[in-house]
């Protein structure tokens, strides 16, 4: 897509991070952007910044998670909008995992990462995706997953891992669905990079469901100043990005028309390559780092 002034994209989890620096990019790009986030305060918080840079933005209260969340949040658009052009299925959450092995994880961090980081790129594909058709216009889904799990597992963070190996999976299904019915619609997945982004994620405890608890106790998730810290005791280098500049190499992905939104730098190359080798030797997996 080369031309986004005027066009509707609607981005969730787009009160902070990668979601937000997304609207941002695209409000800057001419677009209508609608905004779609579990977190009502953080959500008018955004609006209203971004309003202020003259961005045409709204917010609608979304829980990704919920078929009919997502639903309503599809109908308000169309009947504001009319049309949709980009949606961005970017919420995600991770669950304080980091010491945790997957034969003692707690199961209700499964249930939460899944329908969260799945089942809410599911819900975005099914509620937006058959209007999209409908309205025969360009356009674009952006599924965002991870470097880790979506084309390697750490295995510091089995679930996270295994969340965004489903999104890869499900975006590059929908990628060949969506030629193999001659759409005008196309699919990229995104892998925020190329170093930890820069984001509230590690905060993501926030928007716990009261239905699915912790069944942790003890010391709290880490944040990003204990990983900064655990990398350096292990004399590792350690890097940010910037939601912005992944908001950047998107929007330039979208115009160049790449299905893997994969920025160069950090150690992504050099995993993916020793990975894919493993596979052709028929030998384990590589050991990877944190
Ligand atoms: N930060 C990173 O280093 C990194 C790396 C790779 C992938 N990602 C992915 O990027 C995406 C954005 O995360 P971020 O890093 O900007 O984190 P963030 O916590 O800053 O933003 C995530 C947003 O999603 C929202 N959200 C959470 N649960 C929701 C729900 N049920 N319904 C609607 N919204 C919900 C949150 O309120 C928040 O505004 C996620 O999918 C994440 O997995 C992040």
């Amino acid at each position: 897509m080369r031309d986004f002034s005027g066009r509707v994209a609607v981005v969730t989890g787009g009160a902070s991070g990668i979601g937000r620096a997304l609207g941002a990019r695209f409000a800057a790009e001419g677009m209508r952007v609608v905004l779609a986030d579990v977190e009502k305060s953080a959500l008018d918080m955004t609006v209203a910044d971004l309003r202020r840079e003259g961005g045409a933005v709204t917010g609608i209260s979304t829980d990704v998670s919920k078929q009919e969340s997502v639903c309503a949040l599809a109908d308000e658009v169309y009947a504001t909008h009319g049309a949709v052009h980009v949606l961005c299925n970017n919420a995600g959450i991770g669950t304080d995992e980091t010491r945790s092995r997957i034969w003692d994880s707690p199961a209700n961090d499964w249930t939460w990462a899944f329908r969260v980081n799945v089942w809410g790129v599911l819900h975005g594909i099914k509620a937006f995706v058959p209007r999209m058709l409908a309205g025969g216009e360009e356009g674009h889904i952006v599924n965002t997953s991870s470097a880790n799990g979506g084309l390697y597992p750490l295995p510091t963070t089995p679930i996270y891992a295994t969340t965004k190996a489903a999104v890869t999976t499900i975006t590059e299904v929908l990628h060949h669905q969506l030629r193999m019915a001659r759409s005008k619609i196309r699919a990229s997945v995104l892998f925020p990079g190329p170093h930890i982004v820069a984001t509230n994620i590690f905060d993501a405890a926030r928007n716990r469901p009261a239905d699915l608890p912790s069944e942790r106790t003890g010391t709290p998730p880490p944040t990003l100043d204990d990983v900064r810290r655990m990398a350096e005791q292990a004399g590792m280098e350690f890097s940010v990005t910037q939601p912005k500049e992944v908001a950047d190499y998107t929007v330039e992905a979208l115009q160049q028309d790449r299905f893997w939104i994969l920025p160069r730098g950090g150690r992504t190359d050099e995993a993916v390559r020793a990975r894919i080798e493993s596979i052709l030797d028929r030998s384990a997996p590589p050991p990877l780092g944190m």
